[in-house]
């Protein structure tokens, strides 16, 4: 398959390598709008490099969008009016209503869109689903889910990132839906900027946690921060009537505890997301070959992203209001 990737920047190069290296692609073009990054990226891959959009939409048979969030709408349209299945990274869209443009877009259009939340794909989620689908915890009451990166992403990024909600806890809005198959109901959201000073001026947020309360009454609270150079730690605990069950605690646990200090190795278990999540990326886009090849389902839809990102603008407005905010007051 001819597959093009469209920004080949942290994580589009790593795609590009990724599918670079996967059976089923005959053709691997990438397209940057820095050229030099393009060439730099698909020289090693052997992948072509090219200096025109038109040229990555030519011949293409499957489109990967590894852009600037806040270009992905118009480019999954193009792709979509010209029947090419696409796979698209997180978020969609910054806005609620250009995503459901998409949604609809795509419906209307009878196209297939994979959205990149590859937490899905991520073998530890994958069994923790399976055992709450199997009720081997018992009854739910609560979890806990945390976000660290390791180091702040660029400033330049952030700016048009769309903010610490939509950005990097949407992905743990969307595990939280998919994990406990129910829909979030009601959101209490807080946020600073410790530690991360410079967001105060693109009205964003470096630290935050945000209370989520599901239709059956589970309670989840999910805390994200930008900086902690223990690693890219993403965990999450579920409390439940016969058990705790913990996802992404390696057992070289990526922070300090008091009582495993003397045992620790050093450096920090998952230094990136590429490393955290390396396994997901390669299965997300190995799915996505299949899905574009017309032998799998879509596991992650526009309009599951659309859900994840009315959890995080429902986080945002309860953190700029300093009140609970009911999904139901989301579009
Ligand atoms: N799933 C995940 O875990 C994860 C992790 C990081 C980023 N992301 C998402 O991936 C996307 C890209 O993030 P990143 O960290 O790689 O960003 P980045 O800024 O490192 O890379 C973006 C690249 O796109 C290029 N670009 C900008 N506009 C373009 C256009 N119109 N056409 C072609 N190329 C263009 C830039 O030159 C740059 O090389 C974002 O939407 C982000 O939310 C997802």
């Amino acid at each position: 398959m001819r597959i093009s990737v469209l920004g080949v920047g942290r994580l589009g190069a790593s795609h590009a390598a990724t599918l670079a290296a996967l059976p089923g692609v005959s053709q691997l073009t990438v397209y940057d709008a820095d050229p030099v990054r393009a060439k730099d990226v698909a020289a090693p891959l052997k992948a072509r490099a090219v200096g025109t959009i038109d040229e990555a939409f030519k011949d293409a048979e499957a489109m990967v969008i590894v852009t600037p969030t806040d270009t992905h709408a118009p480019l999954i349209k193009r792709a979509i009016d010209q029947g090419l299945p696409t796979f698209c990274e997180k978020p969609i869209a910054i806005g609620i209503p250009e995503t459901r443009e998409i949604v609809d877009h795509v419906k209307r259009k009878n196209g297939r869109l994979q959205i990149g939340f590859q937490r899905r794909f991520d073998a530890g989620y994958r069994a923790a689903r399976s055992e709450l689908e199997r009720g081997a915890l018992g009854a739910v009451y609560s979890f806990l889910m945390v976000s660290c990166d390791r180091t702040p992403p660029p400033d330049a990024y952030i700016r048009s990132s769309g903010g610490q909600f939509k950005d990097q806890l949407i992905h743990d809005f969307d595990i939280t839906r998919w994990l406990f198959g129910q829909e979030v109901v009601e959101v209490v959201a807080t946020g600073s900027t410790k530690g991360v000073p410079q967001y105060e001026a693109m009205e964003d947020v470096g630290t935050s946690a945000v209370l989520v309360q599901l239709a059956d009454g589970t309670l989840g609270l999910i805390t994200g921060l930008r900086h902690n150079e223990a690693g890219y730690d993403i965990h999450v605990e579920i409390h439940a009537a016969k058990d705790t069950l913990a996802i992404g605690v390696d057992p070289r646990t990526p922070w300090r505890s008091v009582e495993a200090d003397a045992a620790r190795l050093a450096g920090p278990a998952y230094p990136s997301f590429f490393v955290r999540f390396g396994d997901a990326y390669t299965a997300e886009l190995a799915h996505f070959l299949q899905f574009a090849a017309g032998q799998a389902e879509n596991p992650c839809t526009a309009a599951d992203a659309l859900e994840a990102l009315r959890i995080a603008e429902a986080a945002g407005r309860s953190w700029r209001e300093r009140r609970p905010v009911a999904l139901s007051e989301i579009g």
